[in-house]
C-alpha cells in the first residue's frame, strides 16, 4: 500500500491551518527556520531553478524600516511578530543553474532576455513562497503572508543589487490571542475542476 498523509497531518497543513494575524512572544529560532528550509528546498520548480531568497528581519533597525514600507493594516502585526521574513525572487537565479541543473550545461544561456527571466524568477519563486508557507505550518508554526506593502521601497531598502523582487512578507510564530479573521468560503470542486 502506498503511503498517504494521515488526516491529522492534512489538518495541520490545510484544513485546520489558518493565516495568523497575531502571535505570542515565543521566539522563532534560526534552527527552526533552517529546518523549514531543509524541507521546502525539495519542492519542485521549473528546471530545478531556485530563485527564492529569504531575509530574516531580526534587528530593530531592519524591522522599523520594513514596517514603514508595510500597508497600514499590516504594520501592527509586522511590528509585533516574533519573526518576519521577506521572501523575494532573485532574477539572477540562472547563475546557479550549472550547479542545480548540471546535466544541461547551456541552461544559463536560455535566460538572456531580462523581462522573460524576471517573469520566470517571479513565477518559480512564488511557487516556493507557497511551499515555504506550508513548511512553516509543517513545523507547527503559523504563517501570516502579506503582499500589502511598497514593493519598490522594500526592494531598495533590502536588496541593494537591484536584482531581487520582493514577493511576500511573512510573519511567523505561534498564534496569539484573536489571531484569526473569519474563515472565508472556498470555491467548490465543480467550480474549479473540469475534465477535457
Ligand atoms: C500572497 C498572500 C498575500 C496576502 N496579503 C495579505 C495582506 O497584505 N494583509 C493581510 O492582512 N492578509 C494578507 N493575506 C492573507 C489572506 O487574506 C489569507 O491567507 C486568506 O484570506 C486565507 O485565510 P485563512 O488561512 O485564515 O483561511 C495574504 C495571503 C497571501 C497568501
Amino acid at each position: 500500500m502506498s503511503l498517504v498523509l494521515d488526516q491529522q497531518a492534512q489538518d495541520l497543513l490545510f484544513r485546520s491551518a489558518r493565516t495568523a494575524n497575531a502571535f505570542t512572544d515565543e521566539p522563532v529560532t534560526d534552527e527552526q527556520v533552517r529546518a523549514i528550509y531543509d524541507l521546502v528546498k525539495y519542492a519542485p520548480t521549473s528546471l530545478n531553478m531556485q530563485p527564492l531568497r529569504v531575509v530574516l528581519v531580526r534587528s530593530d533597525q531592519a524591522r522599523t524600516q520594513l514596517v514603514e514600507r508595510m500597508a497600514d493594516g499590516n504594520k501592527g502585526k509586522t511590528s509585533t511578530a516574533p519573526l518576519t521574513a521577506i521572501l523575494a525572487a532573485d532574477t539572477d537565479f540562472h547563475d546557479d543553474l550549472h550547479r542545480t541543473f548540471p546535466h544541461a550545461p547551456g541552461a544559463r544561456d536560455w535566460f538572456g532576455d531580462d523581462a522573460a527571466r524576471t517573469e520566470t524568477a517571479r513565477f518559480n519563486a512564488a511557487l516556493q513562497v507557497g511551499y515555504f508557507i506550508l513548511g512553516v505550518r509543517a513545523a507547527g508554526l503559523a504563517a501570516g503572508p502579506m503582499t500589502g506593502f511598497d514593493a519598490e521601497g522594500i526592494n531598495k531598502d533590502f536588496f541593494a543589487d537591484g536584482a531581487h523582487r520582493v514577493l511576500a512578507v511573512v510573519n511567523i510564530g505561534k498564534p496569539g490571542e484573536n489571531a484569526w479573521f473569519d474563515r472565508n468560503p472556498r470555491l467548490d470542486y465543480d467550480e474549479v475542476v473540469t475534465t477535457a
